[in-house]
């Protein structure tokens, strides 16, 4: 069996050294293709696959067609808007995801964003401070609670919407559940974001929902830049001249952003949240092993198509 990790944004050596440790250990065999520039190469590179990890990695309809032999992809991660369900449903293969084994990594970015956007992205004049904020957690899965745990140590007053999970999963971590979204930006100074993209929450994040957030708020995005409405960000943005958008996923009108928002805007040049050793060995290796448990004893746990 051959299994192929295929990551256009590589993870660090010592999380493909885990990985191959895991997979050879179970008699099947590596492949590596990382940083290609063409899908010629990954359509190459799946041909002779039966097993795929990958991250942002796009798999459509034209990469299931030329993985002959695949029958499982793992998305060494949380979000799996990159692949096509239906598609790989439909050609009887198994798609995987590898909950909470990087959110600790994009809950410390959040952080380290949050930081850098109340002292005026470190440009020398005198900014606030994070203590005594209201911070809003807009979804409270596993980034979501990473969110809170440090949120305590900066003496933040925290709370949370999440039309899927119960208030007391939040009491139990002195999180405020509020019980809609507009609730959520009319209280918070800060609003963090942690949804998923999909269908109900393409574009959700508009202008109407933003123009409830009180003076000198902040939007910090470590999900998915598909999740706000990039329009209406701008119109919003142009009203309220205080308002700050900070985000780790490029926005698709990153120049118009940069241009209009100079002092107002940020965003990361590539998506880092994920992107440190601990993040990557966590969930390469979870991602090598549940190749491993699916091939050999057909474990489907994690399955989401
Ligand atoms: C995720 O969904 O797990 C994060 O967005 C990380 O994505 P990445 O593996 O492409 O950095």
């Amino acid at each position: 069996m051959k299994v192929l990790i295929a990551t256009d944004k590589p993870f660090a050596k010592v999380a493909v050294n885990g990985i191959r440790t895991e997979i050879e250990a179970a008699g099947f065999e590596l492949a590596l293709l990382e940083k290609y520039t063409q899908k010629q190469q990954l359509l190459d590179a799946v041909a002779d696959a039966d097993a795929i990890i990958i991250r942002s990695d796009i798999i459509d309809a034209e990469v299931l067609a030329a993985a002959k032999q695949l029958k499982i992809v793992v998305r060494a991660g949380a979000g799996y808007d990159n692949v096509d369900l239906e598609a790989a449903s439909a050609a009887g293969v198994c798609v995987m995801n590898t909950p909470g084994q990087n959110s600790n990594a994009v809950a410390e970015l959040v952080f380290g964003m949050l930081v850098f956007a109340v002292r005026n992205f470190f440009n020398g004049t005198s900014g606030t401070e994070l203590m005594g904020k209201k911070l809003g957690i807009h979804a409270y899965g596993n980034v979501g609670r990473n969110v809170a745990r440090i949120a305590k140590g900066f003496g933040m007053e925290i709370y949370a919407f999440d039309a899927y999970c119960p208030d007391s999963v939040m009491e139990a971590d002195a999180v405020k559940p509020l019980h809609s979204v507009e609730d959520l930006y009319a209280s918070c100074n800060i609003v963090s974001v942690h949804i998923p993209a999909t269908a109900e929450t393409k574009k959700s994040i508009n202008a109407a929902l933003l123009s409830k957030m009180p003076q000198d708020a902040i939007v910090v995005n470590t999900a998915r830049k598909e999740v706000i409405d990039e329009d209406q960000l701008v119109s919003f943005m142009k009203e309220r001249a205080n308002f700050k958008y900070i985000t780790d996923i490029i926005p698709a009108n990153d120049a118009v952003m940069k241009a209009e928002f100079a002092n107002r805007y940020f965003t990361t040049p590539k998506k880092m949240g994920a992107q440190t050793a601990e993040a990557n060995v966590n969930a390469g290796i979870a991602a090598a092993k549940q190749i491993v448990d699916f091939l050999i004893h057909g474990n489907t746990k994690f399955k989401v198509n």
